[in-house]
């Protein structure tokens, strides 16, 4: 079984990668190839798959050879952050250039191999996806134009599986440096973890072939939820109340 990943030199595409490899051979996509050879290095089967996503020459000269994909998850992205009176032309390009037009044309030149094996497209959107909040204009945007996407795919492509799923804000570069443009604290401990989102993925991935699961939303529990109510294991035969 072969998956492609998108955005898997970091972050949520690094984690996916890193378990969808307990099952696959995975193609790691990102742009620094060193960086993806010593990721590559510590999976089970894995190497690079590198291009820059948005520029299209690069991506169908990645694709050439793949002829048959079981897997296609879109993680790579970006955010810029900026109330619509700041957000110049360029942020609203290279926003809908990353996260949407690149998705576009890497599925297009990927469906005759995905058909082939009755693949499986999972799009990493974000709850920026399901409400737009100010100052994210062009990252929903984006976000809301990427569900449409999965979603025309999804009527188009019988034979396909198609997810979107929708994290909240998650412990990675990305949210760092969305955190910063706020101008916020950073506080790990209220987002979800790279894995978290990974096992979402895996878990449709994996669900049994009757089952076509098409959008998940993952949001955190925060910190402070997580620790008001400490969880008791109890144990078949432990009587006390
Ligand atoms: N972090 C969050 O809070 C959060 C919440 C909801 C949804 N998401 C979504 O989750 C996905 C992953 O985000 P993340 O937090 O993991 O981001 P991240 O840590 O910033 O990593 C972004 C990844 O995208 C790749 N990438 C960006 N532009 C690219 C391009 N033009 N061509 C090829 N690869 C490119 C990067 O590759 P390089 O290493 O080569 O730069 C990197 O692997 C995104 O779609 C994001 O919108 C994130």
């Amino acid at each position: 079984m072969l998956a492609l990943v998108t955005g898997a030199s970091r972050g949520v595409g690094a984690a996916i990668a890193g378990a969808l490899a307990d099952t696959h051979e995975v193609l790691l996509g990102g742009r620094d190839e060193a960086a993806l050879r010593t990721r590559a290095a510590g999976l089970r089967a894995a190497r690079p798959f590198v291009a820059d996503l948005t520029d299209h020459t690069a991506t169908a000269a990645a694709v050439s050879g793949i002829d048959r994909l079981d897997v296609l998850v879109h993680s790579a992205g970006v955010a810029t952050l900026g109330a619509v009176a700041d957000t110049s032309a360029e942020v609203w390009r290279t926003t809908m250039e990353t996260n949407v037009i690149a998705v576009a044309e890497l599925t297009r030149r990927l469906l005759p191999a995905l058909r082939a094996a009755r693949g499986h497209v999972v799009l990493v959107n974000s709850t920026a996806g399901l409400d737009a909040h100010p100052r994210c204009g062009a990252y929903a945007a984006s976000k809301f134009a990427l569900r449409a996407f999965a979603d025309a795919l999804r009527g188009e492509e019988p034979t396909l599986r198609v997810t979107s799923v929708y994290p909240g804000r998650v412990d990675t570069d990305m949210q760092r440096s969305i955190r910063a443009q706020e101008g916020l604290d950073y506080e790990p401990e209220n987002y979800l973890r790279p894995e978290s989102v990974a096992a979402a993925v895996v878990s449709v991935v994996t669900a049994t072939p009757d089952a076509h699961v098409q959008d998940v939303v993952v949001r955190a529990v925060p910190q402070r939820v997580r620790g008001t109510a400490p969880v008791r294991v109890v144990r078949h035969g432990d009587a006390r109340g």
